[in-house]
């Protein structure tokens, strides 16, 4: 590889390793990865947290190389869960009380109390029947999808679905087939094509590279035309979106039109791990035959105990949510003045549009962070090669001080140079 060439290749490039021995990396991927460019690029990457996921953060050894404070806009932690002291306490007293870890798989040893009432508590919070819970929401879709589908089948997904999504067809035998993102002539298109097969389709409540909403009604009347079921990823509308939290299915009024509900707990929920609601017999036969379920540990004790308290807190009143949706008003209209481009994010996930060069996404997101702004570049492929960006995870934590302060470290080091170039 010439070192003119080394910005023509990114990630997607090196996935077929070329070596003889499958311990040896592709020799092109590591004269790629070793320039220099792609080095300064990588630095973005685990960046290790030394406080709590909280708006104000502290990184050790920065981007600049030295430990300093933050407003950290790239966690999850949508409604400040992670810290809330309630589940703080909740987690502290299942510690004393349960130990660390599960010590077993859910099937076998690694069910406590805490795992059944949870499940219970999520089933009656999503208005379910039944609920499972997993590892991680990326287990959680990979053992949903892989027990729900087989060889001979066909997973009809949104063209933007999370990468766990696409695993679990492959994990399941499936076929895999999208449609454009939103687009109900497209998805009816791809039903109609694979009509004399078994199919589910797979939809966002928020997508998570956009920040926009599943148009649901209007995927699911094309659904329910082919009578296909429905299967949404609440992974970041989970405790967000509805009157109740549920998710969007919720703020669209069409939850009992859902075959199957999943969320993560490591967003809104402010933890780890991962839940599939749906009717109690289905549940009951994914249980047998979800991998990630059966040869996993089941989440740590005091996790589930400080999810049951998350639950709780988010859902008493809803006081966290309205404070979100303050802040992402807020946000939204300081960035709408500076004449970025936003996408069509609903939600409180923001993306900042850059374009189609890595380099200038870098730059971008150097300068940022040099002025002490904890926003994350996401390169293609994560996102595609045109829709290079940053993208905001808004906090309810995030105080008008915050959102001000970090407003402008975005106008001073993105909105002003991209909007001169
Ligand atoms: C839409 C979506 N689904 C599933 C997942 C996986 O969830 P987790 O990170 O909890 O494993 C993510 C994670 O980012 C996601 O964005």
């Amino acid at each position: 590889m010439k070192p003119d060439d080394i910005l023509k290749f990114s990630l997607a490039d090196f996935t077929y390793n070329d070596s003889d021995e499958v311990l040896s990396p592709p020799e092109d991927f590591e004269t790629w990865i070793e320039d220099p460019r792609v080095q300064m690029a990588m630095s973005f990457f685990e960046q290790p947290l030394e406080e709590a996921p909280t708006p104000r953060t502290t990184i050790e050894r920065g981007i600049s190389g030295e430990s300093r404070d933050m407003i950290n806009l790239t966690s999850y932690n949508y409604l400040g869960l992670s810290t809330h002291p309630e589940v703080v306490e909740a987690a502290v007293e299942a510690v004393e009380e349960y130990g660390v870890g599960a010590s077993g798989a859910a099937m076998l040893s690694g069910t406590f109390d805490q795992h059944i009432r949870f499940a219970e508590e999520i089933a009656e919070f999503k208005g379910r029947d039944d609920c499972m819970l997993y590892p991680s929401g990326y287990a959680g879709n990979l053992g949903a999808i892989q027990a729900l589908l087989q060889r001979g089948d066909v997973l009809v997904i949104d063209d933007k679905c999370h990468r766990s999504v696409v695993d679990g067809a492959q994990l399941a035998g499936a076929r895999l087939a999208s449609f454009r993102h939103n687009d109900p002539e497209s998805l009816d298109a791809m039903l109609q094509r694979y009509e004399d097969k078994r199919r589910l389709v797979v939809v966002e409540g928020v997508y998570s590279m956009d920040g926009d909403l599943a148009d649901l009604p209007s995927l699911l009347e094309v659904c329910e035309h082919h009578e296909v079921p429905v299967y949404i990823d609440e992974a970041h509308s989970s405790l967000v979106f509805g009157e109740h939290g549920k998710g969007v299915a919720e703020h669209f009024g069409v939850s009992d039109r859902i075959g199957v509900d999943f969320g993560t707990l490591s967003k809104a929920f402010g933890g780890i791990g991962g839940f599939v609601c749906a009717d109690e017999d289905i549940i009951r036969y994914m249980k047998c035959y979800a991998s990630p379920f059966q040869f996993s540990c089941a989440l740590p004790p005091p996790i589930v105990a400080a999810m049951r308290k998350s639950l709780e807190v988010a859902t008493r009143d809803s006081s966290l949510r309205d404070k979100l949706w303050d802040n992402v008003e807020q946000f939204r209209t300081n960035l709408e003045a500076l004449n970025l481009d936003l996408g069509e994010s609903e939600s409180q996930v923001i993306p900042i549009i850059v374009g189609s060069s890595g380099q200038q996404l870098m730059e971008l997101a150097l300068a940022a962070q040099q002025r002490g702004l904890y926003l994350q570049p996401i390169d293609f492929p994560a996102v595609e090669a045109h829709g290079r960006r940053f993208r905001i995870s808004v906090s309810a934590q995030l105080t008008e001080e915050d959102i001000d302060e970090a407003c402008n470290i975005i106008e001073d080091t993105i909105a002003k140079p991209l909007n001169s170039g």
